[in-house]
């Protein structure tokens, strides 16, 4: 009897691997395993390898080379960014918003302890953000100050107007930082024209490695570094590169940009396809977030309560298919979501985000239709 294939619909949570960028790094670890940091001719190769992928991911950004630094994940990022920010640029305010990655608010709130002023704008019950009231924040002293406001929420989907917030702050002369890390490789981000000054980014998202990502600063915000140690990535990051953990993100980012088009008219096609089904076959579903900024590869829906409903997710997964209850949750148990708390969403309802890459289909998606209407109709 041949195995039957599961559907994966969670690619927020994180990406399959891409072949390519698999192999690239299996070959590496074959060829190359010198320390960048030598001067040798293993050494050599290996630095070589890790100065190309950082010149790679500068012109995928529109960033130049010294912009670029290599971290372990987007929760490194974030807290490099956010930490040191306090610590090196004399930042005193944050304005975020409750809808951040744990990796932000519970920075945030050590930050907080630690007698940093930290505002969270209110967000309406689609987790919209309104410009107006950063402005409103921004119009006194900012010369201290840093918003820090994710690009593509990992739960609801909402896309932030990266464009008018980064010239806002650019107006006011505050420090703005994106955690990109939904966004990148999805959304075509050029910052030569893009005023940012930090973005975070992880590898695993755009079908590249776990445990490797970035972070850019732009030239004009110089912070120090979050790990002390050796000089690696110019005195800002201590500890021997993940060599193919960085090729790999480079691959990964490369090809995500150079078929982002391609990528997005394939997944868009199948998130258009669930939701029309949804609404078709389920009387009672919601769809959660703001649904005219919503990113294309995610899909947040929630259903009525009900015994069925509140084991949806584990049936699913029963029945073949991976889908999550909001954010991948590191404890491995399904725990509450702190944005639908802050969006006031009825708790009771049960929430599933379904998200998509390009190597799903939407006969996938009929099936994962069949499976939902035997699980909540029968
Ligand atoms: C928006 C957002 N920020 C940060 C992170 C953390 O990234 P990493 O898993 O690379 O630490 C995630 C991962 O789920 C995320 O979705």
């Amino acid at each position: 009897m041949t195995k039957k294939q599961r559907i994966y619909f969670d690619n927020a949570a994180t990406t399959p691997l891409s072949e390519e960028v698999r192999e690239q790094m299996c070959a590496l670890m074959q060829t190359c395993w010198g320390n960048p940091s030598s001067i040798h001719a293993e050494g050599r190769k290996a630095r070589a390898l890790v100065e190309q992928a950082r010149k790679t991911v500068a012109t995928c950004l529109g960033a130049s080379i010294g912009e670029i630094f290599f971290t372990s994940g987007g929760t490194e990022s974030n807290n490099m960014i956010l930490k040191n920010s306090v610590r090196d640029l004399g930042v005193r305010r944050i304005i975020s918003s409750p809808l951040e990655h744990h990796s932000v608010l519970h920075s945030l709130q050590r930050l907080e302890q630690e007698g940093v002023e930290v505002v969270y704008l209110p967000v309406d019950q689609k987790g919209r953000v309104d410009l107006e009231d950063l402005r409103r924040l921004l119009a006194r002293e900012v010369r201290h100050t840093l918003v820090s406001l994710m690009y593509v929420n990992n739960e609801i989907g909402n896309v932030l107007d990266l464009e008018s917030v980064s010239n806002l702050c650019l107006e006011c002369g505050a420090f703005f930082h994106s955690d990109t890390v939904q966004g990148l490789g999805r959304y075509p981000l050029n910052l030569a024209d893009l005023k940012l000054n930090f973005l975070s980014g992880s590898a695993h998202k755009f079908h590249g490695p776990k445990g490797v990502g970035l972070v850019y600063i732009n030239s004009e915000n110089i912070i120090g570094p979050f790990l002390d140690g050796g000089a690696q990535e110019r005195n800002m990051r201590g500890s021997t590169e993940n060599v193919y953990g960085i090729v790999g993100l480079a691959l990964a980012l490369q090809t995500a940009v150079e078929e982002m088009a391609e990528r997005r008219r394939k997944i868009e096609q199948v998130k258009f396809h669930f939701k029309k089904r949804l609404l078709q076959e389920f009387r009672d579903v919601r769809l959660e977030g703001d649904e005219e900024n919503s990113h294309y590869t995610i899909l947040s829906v929630s259903f009525p309560p009900s015994g069925k409903s509140d084991l949806l997710l584990m049936l699913l997964d029963i029945e073949g298919v991976s889908a999550s209850g909001g954010s991948a949750c590191s404890s491995g148990v399904e725990q509450g979501s702190h944005v639908l708390e802050a969006i006031r969403a009825d708790e009771k309802r049960k929430m599933v985000r379904f998200s998509f890459s390009h190597y799903n289909t939407v006969e996938e998606v009929d099936s994962t239709v069949d499976i939902l209407k035997k699980i909540l109709h029968s």
